[in-house]
C-alpha cells in the first residue's frame, strides 16, 4: 500500500473565503492546501467592479499568514456578471489581472439576487470578455420554479447553454461544480473551450446523505447532492484522466447556526481537508496515480496559466474530522463529513 503522495502543488479553481472577521477564519485553511484559488465574487454586495476586485484582492493578502505555510498563497479574482457590467470594463479587468466572470442566473444561490435575469442583456459584455480572453465561469442552473431542483442543471445545459456556446464560439467557459450524468457528457463532448470542476462533496455522497439519521444541513450544498447514479458518473470522469474535468472546492463557509436553521444557507466547508476528501475518492476508484494531474494539472492548463513549482505529499494516517472550527468573531464552523475517519492527511 502507497504510504505517501507527493503531488505537484495544487490549485483550488472555485472557492469562497468571505471578508472580514470570517475571511480570517477560513483562508489559512485553503492556503495550506492550495497555491493558487479561483476566488468567487459573491460577496455582499457583489465584487463587481476591477476597483472593488482588487481591493477584496488586498484584504486576502492582508489575511494570510505572514510566513511559513501558505504564506505565498495567490488569489485569482472575478468578477461578478450582472445585467450591467460595462462591457468597455473588460479591457481594464484584463490588464488588472483578473481572470474571469461569474455568472449567476439571478436567485440561483446565495447572494444570486444581483444575478444575471436574461442571458441577452450581457451579450455585449460577453462578447468583449471573449476579445479579452476572459473566461466565463457558470453556476449551471435555471431558476424557473416549474423546473424540479434535481433537474435544474440539465434544463440549463439546453436552455441556456447550447445557444450560449453557439453564440461565443471563442469565449471560455467553466461549468462549475457540475452534478449529474447530463452535465458529465455534455462537457466532455464539447470542444476545448469547455471545462468543469467537480467538488469533494459531489463525489463522496449521494443525496441520501442530506437525509441519512435525520436532516443534515452540512451537506446541503447547490448545486444540491444528486442522485448515485450522477455521483458515479463524476468520479469516473474524474478519475478518467480527462484534462477538461478538474479540482474546484466550492468550499462554501456558513457559520453553524445559519446552516441549522428553519431555513439553512447552502454550501458545505471543505477548506481544511479537502485534498485528503479528494484522495479519499480517488483511491477508491483504484486511481491515486491521476489525482496529482486532476488537482495539479488540468486546471492551470485549461486557463492557460502555468502550473505551480513545489510539491505537496500526502501521508497514509488516520484522523477524525473535526466537530468545528472558529468562525468570524464568536461563531463556529462545522465542516462537510465531520467526525469521519480520514486515511490521508497532508503533511
Ligand atoms: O452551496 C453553495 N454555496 N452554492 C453556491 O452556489 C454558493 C455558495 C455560497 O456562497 O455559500
Ligand atoms: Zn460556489
Amino acid at each position: 500500500m502507497t504510504a505517501a503522495l507527493t503531488l505537484l502543488r495544487p490549485d483550488d479553481w472555485h472557492l469562497h473565503v468571505r471578508d472580514g472577521a470570517a475571511l480570517a477564519s477560513v483562508l489559512p485553511h485553503s492556503a495550506r492546501q492550495f497555491a493558487r484559488a479561483i476566488i468567487m465574487p459573491n460577496l455582499r454586495p457583489p465584487v463587481t467592479t476591477v476597483e472593488q476586485a482588487l481591493a477584496y484582492r488586498d484584504r486576502i493578502l492582508a489575511a494570510l499568514p505572514r510566513e511559513g505555510d501558505g504564506s505565498d498563497f495567490e488569489p485569482l479574482m472575478t468578477l461578478y456578471l450582472t445585467d450591467n457590467t460595462p462591457p468597455a470594463e473588460m479591457r481594464r479587468a484584463r490588464e488588472a489581472g483578473i481572470v474571469a466572470l461569474k455568472l449567476y442566473p439571478q436567485g440561483a444561490t446565495t447572494n444570486s439576487d444581483a444575478g444575471v435575469s436574461d442571458l441577452r442583456k450581457t451579450y455585449a459584455t460577453l462578447e468583449a470578455m471573449q476579445r479579452e480572453g476572459l473566461l466565463l465561469l457558470v453556476h449551471g442552473e435555471v431558476t424557473d420554479p416549474e423546473v424540479d431542483l434535481f433537474d435544474r442543471e440539465a434544463v440549463f445545459i439546453e436552455r441556456h447553454l447550447v445557444p450560449l456556446r453557439r453564440d461565443f464560439p471563442g469565449l471560455r467557459i467553466v461549468f462549475e461544480h457540475l452534478t449529474t450524468r447530463e452535465g458529465v457528457q455534455y462537457v466532455r463532448d464539447a470542444d476545448e473551450r469547455l471545462g468543469a470542476t467537480i467538488t469533494p462533496q459531489h463525489l463522496l455522497f449521494n443525496r441520501n446523505a442530506i437525509f441519512q439519521g435525520g436532516l443534515r444541513p452540512h451537506y446541503y450544498c447547490l448545486p444540491v447532492l444528486k442522485a448515485e447514479e450522477h455521483r458515479r458518473a463524476l468520479v469516473e470522469i474524474a478519475t478518467s484522466g480527462h484534462p477538461r474535468f478538474f479540482l474546484g472546492t466550492d468550499s462554501a463557509p456558513h457559520a453553524a447556526h445559519l446552516k441549522e436553521s428553519a431555513a439553512g444557507h447552502a454550501g458545505c466547508y471543505t477548506a481544511p481537508m479537502a485534498l485528503e476528501l479528494y484522495a479519499t475518492v480517488f483511491e477508491a476508484a483504484g486511481a491515486l496515480d491521476r489525482l496529482e494531474a486532476f488537482a495539479s494539472h488540468y486546471g492551470p492548463d485549461f486557463y492557460g496559466l502555468p502550473r505551480n513549482t513545489g510539491t505537496v505529499t500526502l501521508r497514509r494516517e488516520d484522523w477524525v474530522i473535526p466537530d468545528d472550527y472558529p468562525f468570524a468573531e464568536s461563531a463556529r464552523i462545522k465542516p462537510l463529513a465531520a467526525g469521519e475517519t480520514l486515511h490521508w492527511k497532508l503533511a
